[in-house]
């Protein structure tokens, strides 16, 4: 069975079409590099043995897009992570996050609806519940107002999916990531943030090899157990299995609703503080870091209530902060070396 997966060179996409190639999915990616090169579908060929082909196409550009489904007919579902991602560069441009973001899920839609593809899963984050209070986040959790433009897009992604299925036949999974870190175990693909991170788990590894100087703890006077700020950080592997369970749920049509939501977290809360620990231990690096002022916008606390994605999708996060970590800093050293061989 052939599956497009939107955006598979970059992070979590190519993350994810490992493990569809792992459970015995054909790929097609479908990639502008706009954020990513075909380095990380390289280091899936490594992993795989299959050489995944990307269509080098805008997925704004309509005719392009339409071309490659055209090309595609045959495939079980879409997979649409392609979208730009980066919160301060949202709230500095956001035309630029509603043009690329929404026009490219309803280009992808309007050819859903044309070839009659019967499944589509959507990349949603837990930047839709805003800044809610109420802990764990269920699904059912009313979304707060958006934090950004970028999460703006990903509100109105969910609700023009949710529209788009209620008078079509296409059935659809909306998934909530909260934090997604860590690499491949064999550290040939990982995150590759372009310029200074914003993230903290790319902050970390690169503090701790020296392309930053030293790591800013943004808030640590908040009613937290050590002061410091509280995230739900899932290893991007059980991320990308959630995705082929996901699709396999649609195909076996145990979907009674067209359009469906699952929250993906581990349900733990984990410390800044507490994640930089897990990472000193791991990694034996001492890191330079200081406590700092809050970053404007931080949610104090958000972590998830994942009982849904265990029940329906039977899927199991498998892996604490420590692995998580630890995948991470081997992908960060991996960079390094290839550099310095290079
Ligand atoms: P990424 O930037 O690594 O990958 C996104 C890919 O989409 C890039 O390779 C980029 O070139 C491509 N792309 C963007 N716009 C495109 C367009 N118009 N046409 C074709 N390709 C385009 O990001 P990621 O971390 O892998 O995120 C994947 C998805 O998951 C995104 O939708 C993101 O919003 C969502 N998400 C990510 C996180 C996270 O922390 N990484 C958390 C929640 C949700
Ligand atoms: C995590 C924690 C920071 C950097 C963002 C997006 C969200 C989603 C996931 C896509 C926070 C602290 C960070 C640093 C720090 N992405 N931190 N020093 O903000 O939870 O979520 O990524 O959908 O939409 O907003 O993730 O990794 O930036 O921060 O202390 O140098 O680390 O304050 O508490 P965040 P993050």
């Amino acid at each position: 069975m052939k599956v497009l997966v939107t955006g598979g060179c970059g992070y979590i996409g190519s993350h994810t079409i490992v493990d569809l190639i792992n459970n015995g999915f054909d790929v097609v990616s479908v990639d502008s590099n706009i954020r990513s090169s075909t380095q990380l579908l390289e280091g899936v060929e490594k992993i795989t043995g299959k050489k995944v082909r990307n269509y080098k196409v805008d997925l704004c550009n309509l005719e392009d897009t339409h071309a490659v489904f055209h090309e595609n007919r045959d495939i079980v579902g879409v997979i649409h992570f392609a979208a730009l991602k980066t919160v301060p560069e949202s709230v500095a441009e956001p035309l630029l996050y509603f043009q690329n973001n929404l026009t490219s899920l309803t280009n992808v839609l309007k050819c859903v609806k044309e070839f009659n593809i019967p499944n589509m899963v959507f990349s949603s984050s837990c930047s839709v519940y805003g800044n809610t209070t109420a802990l764990p986040v269920v699904e059912e959790t009313p979304l707060g107002e958006a934090q950004s433009p970028y999460a703006r897009t990903k509100q109105m992604g969910e609700q023009i999916i949710q529209d788009y299925s209620r008078v079509n036949s296409t059935q659809s999974i909306l998934l909530r990531y909260f934090n997604p870190v860590g690499a491949h175990p064999s550290a040939l693909i990982g995150e590759l943030p372009l310029g200074k991170p914003d993230n903290l788990v790319p902050v970390i590894t690169q503090t701790a090899i020296g392309k930053i100087p030293k790591l800013t703890v943004f808030g640590h006077n908040f009613d937290t157990r050590d002061g410091s700020c509280i995230r739900d950080y899932i290893y991007v592997m059980d991320i990308a299995n959630a995705h082929t369970r996901a699709l396999q749920y649609l195909i076996d049509k145990k979907n009674s609703n067209n359009c469906e939501v699952f929250n993906l977290g581990t349900g733990n809360g984990v410390t800044v503080l507490e994640a930089i620990k897990a990472f000193e231990k791991i990694s034996g690096v001492k890191l330079n870091y200081e406590l700092g002022p809050d970053r404007p916008g931080d949610v104090i606390a958000i972590y998830a209530d994942n009982t849904k994605a265990k029940s329906e999708l039977g899927w199991e996060p498998k892996t604490g902060i420590e692995d998580m970590m630890r995948t991470a800093w081997q992908w960060e050293v991996s960079l390094r070396d290839r550099v310095l061989n290079n």
